[in-house]
């Protein structure tokens, strides 16, 4: 069988991901001065790319920084990344990876408004999750880090700055687990590193509602309007830890993972709660009604398919 080759794009010059360069005065370098996205294909077709591309635009926004190239540009240089590194003939779905930084610039927090943006895209072999955290599920636990207040880091800006979410995790691997979920100040559960989180909490499926501080998950947006199709909603509420510790079953969602039930949550002082094998059954139906919903919409975008 034919391997896809991990390849990048760096403002249109393509290579092998491991031969990418870009300057160290990238401001994406030194400061993380950057926004990206992350989507999967599923036969060719990108997940959500119309979705991915406003959260985008929004993340732009958020950090006053002007969007070069465009969207329809961005969509022809992924397609010809994607042509490179072979996915279309090997019959191989893809993770792929796109982003813009603020250029190159003196050494200088005030960004220059004339500084040329820099793009790269990766487009590179899917994650491999290890098979027990869809068996089992995947251990999480909280972490002592918060995460970034709304006020200071707004967690809607899906920006090249992960370092909060790097320390969650790392303290989760410390604690024993496989990933962290971060609380805001005031204690109120946000999200996971980089996904989004749900539990069931007295029979109902929750989930942390905006104003606590957490990306706008795309895959927990189509989840919601999958659920709610199928009479089972999802309520969007403050979660307090004490609640969180009382749940029955959870799950996680992200374009990557999407729905990966929770086999466990460690709690701070060390005691551990734990939910059903492979996930309870709120979670196996979350996790059907997903499926359907991402087989209609290849069924409606097949005409965006990257070969
Ligand atoms: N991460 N929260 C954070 C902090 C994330 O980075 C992500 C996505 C999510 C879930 O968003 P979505 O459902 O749109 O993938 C929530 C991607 C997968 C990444 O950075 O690799």
């Amino acid at each position: 069988m034919k391997k896809i080759r991990n390849m990048a794009n760096v403002d249109g010059v393509i290579t092998p991901v491991g031969e990418a360069r870009i300057p160290v005065m990238d401001r994406g370098f030194l400061y993380g001065d950057s926004v990206y996205e992350v989507f999967r294909t599923y036969g060719g077709i990108p997940l959500f790319f119309d979705e991915h591309w406003e959260r985008f635009e929004n993340s732009a926004r958020l950090i006053h920084l002007r969007l070069h190239p465009g969207k329809r540009e961005m969509m022809e240089e992924i397609r010809r990344t994607f042509r490179a590194s072979g996915a279309g003939e090997a019959g191989e779905d893809v993770y792929v990876r796109y982003c813009v930084t603020r250029g190159e610039g003196p050494v200088d927090l005030y960004p220059a408004p004339e500084l040329p943006t820099r793009y790269v895209i990766v487009v590179k072999e899917l994650a491999h999750w290890r098979d027990d955290f869809y068996s089992e599920g995947v251990r999480l636990a909280i972490s002592r880090t918060r995460r970034n207040p709304i006020n200071a880091l707004n967690p809607n800006i899906k920006g090249g700055n992960y370092l909060n979410n790097v320390l969650g995790v790392i303290e989760a691997r410390e604690l024993g687990a496989d990933d962290c979920v971060m609380l805001n100040d005031a204690g109120l559960v946000t999200e996971s590193s980089n996904s989004n989180v749900f539990f069931v909490i007295d029979g109902e499926l929750v989930t942390p509602s905006e104003n606590a501080g957490h990306l706008r998950g795309l895959t927990r947006v189509a989840l919601q309007e999958a659920c709610s199709a199928h009479d089972l909603p999802i309520v969007t509420r403050d979660i307090p830890l004490e609640e969180a510790a009382r749940a029955t079953e959870s799950f996680i969602t992200s374009a990557t993972r999407e729905v990966m039930p929770v086999r466990s949550l460690t709690l701070r002082h060390g005691s551990a709660v734990e939910f059903p094998e492979g996930g309870g059954n709120l979670t196996r139906q979350a996790m059907a009604h997903y499926k359907d919903f991402v087989e209609r919409y290849l069924r409606e975008h097949a005409d965006q398919r990257l070969n």
